[in-house]
């Protein structure tokens, strides 16, 4: 499929997990993609796997900093003529008792995964109202039913889930999409920081797992491409999990 010939887009969280197979399966189909992240190693590692010359180039951005997202979408802009389509995947989060939150992480918590996001939408918006362009989000079943020893990681991902709604509804007119989804259970590095803490409460953060397999972050990738695309012309305030049933159980 070459669903992005011609098409721009700007992808955070790109140095790893979803956002590198994010901006694989995008340039694989056609684009030109802007890979954003703080992992200035990672991002070249990006680079070399997507092995394309001149339809894909690194951008430092932290995205809680509401000038670097700016300049990362100018840079997109600059660089490729425009943009099409954002794919907000960048994203911390780990288990931990909420009596052990500081307000520090608490903070940066909702500053990457929230703030980040609005200040990602924003910068764009004009640019995707421009070509009629579609914004993916990446919030997590966490964002949509209560997941122990995660009130940061919780809160942030359903504000991610409702400013995905804010903005479906307030572009609809103007020919913008705006989707979420939701995953749970894929294999990225991230995971690795969702191991209960000690002296959890197991069955907490086991009760709706349904299967124990976990996903590869390209069957993210795949549903995050569909609905960046013309395919999805109809889409729009979508909330689509990817969790193996996990939260309607
Ligand atoms: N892996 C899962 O099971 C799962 C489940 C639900 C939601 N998610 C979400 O998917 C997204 C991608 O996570 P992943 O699983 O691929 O993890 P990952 O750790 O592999 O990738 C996250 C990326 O975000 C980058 N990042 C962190 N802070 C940043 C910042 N301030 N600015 C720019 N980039 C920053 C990291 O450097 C990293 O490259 C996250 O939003 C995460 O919350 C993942």
């Amino acid at each position: 499929m070459r669903r992005f010939d011609g098409k721009v887009a700007l992808v955070t969280g790109a140095a790893s997990g979803i956002g590198r197979a994010t901006a694989q399966r995008l340039v694989s189909e056609g684009a030109s993609v802007l890979c954003c992240d703080v992992n200035e190693a990672g991002l070249q590692e990006t680079l070399q796997s997507l092995a394309v010359e001149g339809r894909a180039s690194a951008q430092i951005c932290d995205v809680s900093d509401v000038a670097a997202a700016r300049t990362a979408v100018a840079a997109a802009v600059q660089r490729y003529g425009g943009l099409d389509v954002l794919c907000n995947v960048a994203g911390i989060g780990r288990f931990q008792h909420t009596a052990e939150v500081t307000p520090e992480e608490w903070g940066r918590t909702l500053a990457i995964n929230l703030s980040g996001t609005f200040y990602l939408c924003q910068a764009a918006l004009p640019h995707l109202l421009e070509r009629r362009g579609a914004i993916v989000n990446i919030a997590s079943s966490a964002g949509l039913i209560g997941q122990a020893y995660s009130a940061a990681y919780c809160a942030s991902k359903g504000g991610v889930v409702q400013l995905t709604k804010a903005l479906a509804v307030e572009f609809a007119r103007k020919g913008l999409r705006v989707n979420c989804v939701c995953p749970g259970g894929i294999m990225t590095p991230l995971l690795g920081g969702f191991r209960p803490p000690p002296g959890a409460e197991i069955d907490l953060v086991t009760r709706l797992k349904l299967v124990e397999e976990k996903a590869e972050p390209s069957e993210v990738a795949g549903a995050v491409a569909y609905l960046a695309s013309e395919e999805a012309r109809y889409v729009n305030g979508a909330v689509l999990s990817i969790d193996a049933g996990m939260v309607v159980s």
